[in-house]
């Protein structure tokens, strides 16, 4: 007993910087399976439209990145747009279903595939050194507890003038009004930066990582009462059902490797 004690207290020790990223992985592969909604498919297809309005995509050669792809919703939107799509997430859940979406649509993992990925490592080797022209992290950034070091390891990832583009929340008092009551108050710990962000911090993270012409742009927005027509919405739970109003708004953002 003592023995298996000392062994847990040393892995435990070990992790301890790893505790934040396995919280999230560990609700993240809880979700997996339940993630794909009316209401995840809807804001999927819109994040889909407006990254394909600000790059040019080329089926015959664009080569994407996913990072935080969850399973893979907008990389399924894109794929007729690209040459290949790489995913890649913290989750194993969210990597094995969807690898099993790919398999079941007889897609090849040329094509699409996903891969498992941990971004504390600082260490890329799991994508075998790939280079990409673009690269997406959707609805992720809210969850990252250092996405400068984030956006730096990404940009390290573009191929020259390659395109970064993030779609997240943006801070705001209307969007910020459903954080105050939804059921992600609960994960409070493990968000780290719940009510998105402001154009100024998205900017500063493109210049630490040394990408040309940050933009950030409103892209779409959904009010609570919209939310309430799609299957799905019962994930920002006690918001849903209080009378406080609210309205998400969602920017993009994206800059340039040199
Ligand atoms: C809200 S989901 C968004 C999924 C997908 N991009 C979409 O828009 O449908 C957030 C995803 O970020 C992943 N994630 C959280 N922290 C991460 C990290 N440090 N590195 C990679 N993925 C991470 C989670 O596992 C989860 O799949």
């Amino acid at each position: 007993m003592a023995e298996q004690h000392d062994h847990q207290h040393h892995h435990h020790h070990h992790h301890h910087n790893h505790d934040y990223e396995k919280a999230n992985a560990d609700l993240f592969t809880e979700y997996a399976k339940t993630y794909r909604t009316e209401f995840s498919c809807e804001i999927a297809k819109r994040c889909a439209s407006y990254i394909l309005q600000k790059y040019p995509f080329d089926s015959s050669k664009t080569e994407v990145l996913d990072f935080a792809c969850g399973p893979g919703l907008v990389a399924f939107e894109l794929l007729p747009h690209t040459k290949r799509i790489v995913g890649a997430d913290l989750a194993q859940g969210m990597v094995d279903v969807f690898n099993q979406s790919v398999e079941h649509q007889g897609i090849s993992s040329d094509k699409l595939h996903c891969v498992h990925t941990d971004a504390l490592k600082g260490d890329q080797s799991d994508l075998n050194g790939s280079l990409f022209d673009v690269i997406i992290c959707i609805q992720a950034y809210h969850h990252f507890k250092d996405p400068t070091d984030i956006t730096r390891a990404l940009s390290q990832r573009l191929k020259s003038k390659g395109r970064l583009m993030i779609i997240d929340f943006i801070d705001d008092n209307e969007t910020n009004k459903v954080f105050q009551q939804s059921q992600h108050e609960a994960h409070a710990d493990i968000v780290a930066h719940r009510h998105g962000f402001s154009s100024e911090q998205i900017i500063n993270m493109f210049k630490a990582a040394d990408l040309q012409n940050p933009q950030v742009e409103k892209a779409f927005q959904m009010s609570k009462s919209e939310m309430k027509t799609y299957q799905g919405h019962e994930v920002f739970g006690k918001a849903m059902n209080s009378d406080i109003d609210f309205i998400l708004k969602y920017f993009i953002a994206y800059a340039d490797k040199a």
